[in-house]
């Protein structure tokens, strides 16, 4: 019988403390029971996601940073390889916005925004969280999105989730939601990126990486490419998994696990 093959990554955000660790490793444990269950490679990223959003130490769920006019705003989304994607944006009130993701995914619809979001979270009913709270304090100062990629040794999958820039406009999104600039997932690999969401969308970040990894770059080659791309001041950091191995990076401190 052919060995079972999982590698999977997590990680709190660029910016993120590295004595914060322990927060990557219980998702990455929690991603390897969910695999190890029989859950799909899709399911396990986010329920990863899921529990970086509940820890209250990173920019996302229950941790997320306040905008501007001191509204908590989130953003999450999910891809695979199968070629399943949801997103959901500038969502408040909600203390996972990943599951919202996820759930799109099955529908026709799987961008949502606002209150649009906030209505399919309600009609699923999603745990609820009020909507100008964040638990998160001064751990999270100047972090940015979480994420997770998994691989079961057939399919990819990548999941994001941020509470976006601390003070930015209320209705700002980044590249969390948007495929192929905070994530990316398809046959050759999965990418998560992490950082400042301008820069990572205005570089159609994840899907470019993605596309080294196709064209046959390896993983670390990729990171230490892609960090190129990025000025000293833009924040940006890293998962990436492909069939042989796997990279995690950032141009900042950066708190990621990796479990086989
Ligand atoms: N990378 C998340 C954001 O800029 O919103």
């Amino acid at each position: 019988m052919a060995e079972t093959y999982f590698k999977v990554l997590a990680h709190g955000g660029a910016g993120s403390d590295n004595a914060f660790k322990d927060g990557p490793e219980t998702a990455c444990l929690k991603i390897l029971n969910q695999l190890k269950q029989g859950k799909s490679v899709l399911d396990s990223a986010c329920l990863g996601v899921v529990s970086l959003e509940d820890d209250g130490r990173f920019n996302a769920g229950v941790g997320s940073r306040t905008r501007a006019n001191g509204a908590v705003q989130m953003d999450a989304s999910c891809m695979d390889s199968a070629g399943g994607f949801g997103a959901v944006a500038a969502m408040e009130g909600f203390k996972n916005p990943v599951l919202a993701a996820r759930l799109l995914v099955e529908r026709n619809e799987k961008l949502l925004a606002g209150s649009g979001a906030e209505d399919f979270a309600r009609e699923q009913g999603l745990e609820v969280f009020p909507g100008s709270v964040s638990a998160g304090g001064a751990d999270n100062a100047g972090t940015d999105t979480v994420g997770c990629v998994v691989f079961d040794g057939k399919t990819f999958a990548s999941a994001l989730s941020t509470g976006g820039t601390g003070g930015s406009p209320a209705g700002r999104v980044g590249d969390v939601p948007l495929i192929g600039c905070g994530l990316y997932a398809g046959p050759y690999g999965a990418v998560a990126a992490t950082g400042k969401g301008e820069a990572i969308a205005l570089n159609m970040t994840a899907f470019r990486a993605y596309q080294m990894m196709e064209e046959g770059m390896g993983p670390q080659f990729v990171l230490e490419e892609v960090l190129d791309w990025f000025e000293e001041d833009e924040d940006i950091g890293l998962l990436l998994v492909n069939r042989k191995s796997y990279a995690a990076g950032s141009n900042r401190s950066m708190a990621w696990a990796v479990m086989e």
